[in-house]
């Protein structure tokens, strides 16, 4: 079997090494990927072990050392800490508490007609033209938009905000990297927006229950806040416009399962969980052991790195009837694309919601879909996402 470095950003760049994964899943299902500094972490691979991580969050732990690969120097891992994915318990449980009664399925449902409102608008933008390049113009706009209207943000400001989302999450990415300023930067300035937004607020009385941002405010500072509004801003960014852009990619290449969904609309909530399942927007997430420990009768050392890759976990053949198919039937469906336990995204229910209201839109809006051109994929090692897809998008 042919070593390839699962660290590496080129590595993806083809799309995700499926069949080198299929293979370390039956022979080396706990595996050490050696990287080019001299040190190396263990990618685990199969389902059953990345919930045994998932699920043991003081002995696996985010805030130690962060949830990415990269270890990162003082400043940044501070940056990191102050964001709930990268909080242990019980500091963790404290922060994301104001959050979850805000993001229930009740509570985003308040938001449907709002975003069906935004994917009108979208698409009314690109109306008229013959090729669109549906990441950028379609797809990416939405999930800012949408935390825009949650958090009651200028609308004026979304396009600013996204910008900088997409700086913080697409640095590995040569056309994104030079874009004046790297991640560090934009954080530091999507703080500084947050902070300001939540002291204009002050003294304000909310419309009835208010939005996000006055119960958030309710119960903590405006230097809180705006840590907290860059996690909302950018977990979601680049994950939600991954589901709505990869999804579509692959209904377009299974033509059959595109049919049927148009036929039965009713499908969509299963379609949306099969693309996250099979399209992951995120290949892995990074924890750090704290104690020595075995997994899979591997030793684990005190203060190794632990990856848990979605991409392979997601296509177990333990856990998934013919995992390597796409099927939007799947059911049951238990991928862990939105992760597991004390960490499970918290944005979940909206992004399921705006995953439902688009592909709606989009298939009633338009009766042909057509790729125009090869996609292009985004440089990463931790987005599974494309940051090109040109289509040709005919209304009835
Ligand atoms: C398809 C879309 C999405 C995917 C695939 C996704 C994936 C994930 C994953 C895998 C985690 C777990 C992180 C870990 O275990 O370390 C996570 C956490 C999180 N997500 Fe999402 N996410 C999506 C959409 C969203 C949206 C729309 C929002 C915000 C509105 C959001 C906000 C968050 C936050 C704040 C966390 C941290 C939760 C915590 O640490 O307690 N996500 N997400």
């Amino acid at each position: 079997m042919t070593e390839i470095d699962l660290s590496d950003p080129d590595t993806y760049l083809e799309g995700p090494p499926h069949d080198y994964f299929t293979e370390l899943r039956a022979s080396d299902p706990v595996h050490w990927q050696p990287t080019g500094d001299g040190g190396g972490y263990w990618a685990v691979l199969k389902h059953a072990d990345v919930e045994t991580v998932a699920r043991q969050p003081l002995l696996f732990s985010s805030a130690a050392r962060g949830v990415v690969l990269e270890d990162l120097d003082g400043e940044r891992l501070e940056q990191m800490r102050g964001m709930l994915l990268a909080m242990d318990p019980p500091k963790h449980r404290q922060v994301r508490k104001p959050l979850t009664p805000r993001l229930t399925p009740r509570a985003v449902s308040g938001l449907a007609d709002s975003i069906r409102g935004i994917c009108a608008d979208i698409f009314d933008s690109v109306e008229g033209r013959e090729e669109v390049e549906f990441v950028n113009e379609v797809a990416g706009p939405l999930p800012t938009r949408v935390v825009g209207a949650l958090m009651g943000l200028p609308r004026a400001d979304w396009e600013r905000i996204h910008h900088l989302a997409e700086r913080v999450t697409h640095g590995q990415d040569p056309d994104y990297a030079e874009d004046s300023g790297g991640a560090a930067t934009a954080t530091t300035e999507m703080g500084a927006y947050a902070y300001d937004f939540a002291v204009s607020r002050a003294g304000r009385e909310p419309d009835g229950e208010g939005d996000l941002t006055d119960a958030l405010l309710a119960v903590m500072d405006p230097v809180a806040f705006a840590t907290l509004f860059i996690q909302l801003v950018t977990a979601g960014q680049d994950t939600t416009q991954t589901m709505l852009s990869s999804g579509l990619l692959a209904l377009l290449d299974h033509p059959d399962q595109l049919a049927a969904l148009r036929n039965n609309p009713s499908r969509i909530p299963a379609a949306v969980e099969e693309i996250v399942r099979w399209a992951n927007p995120l290949h892995y997430f990074r924890r750090t052991a704290m104690t020595a420990t075995e997994l899979r009768g591997t030793k684990i050392r005190k203060g190794d790195a632990v990856a848990m890759y979605y991409t392979s976990c997601n296509r177990d053949e333990d856990v998934f009837a013919d995992s390597q198919a796409f099927d939007i039937t799947r059911t049951p469906n238990k991928h862990l694309s939105f992760g597991q336990a004390e960490h499970f995204c918290v944005g979940v229910h909206l992004a399921r919601l705006e995953g439902r209201i688009f592909y709606e839109q989009l298939l009633k809006r338009y009766t042909t879909i057509e790729q125009a051109g090869a996609p292009r994929r985004l440089r990463s090692n931790l987005n599974n996402s494309y940051k090109e897809m040109k289509v040709a998008l005919k209304p009835r």
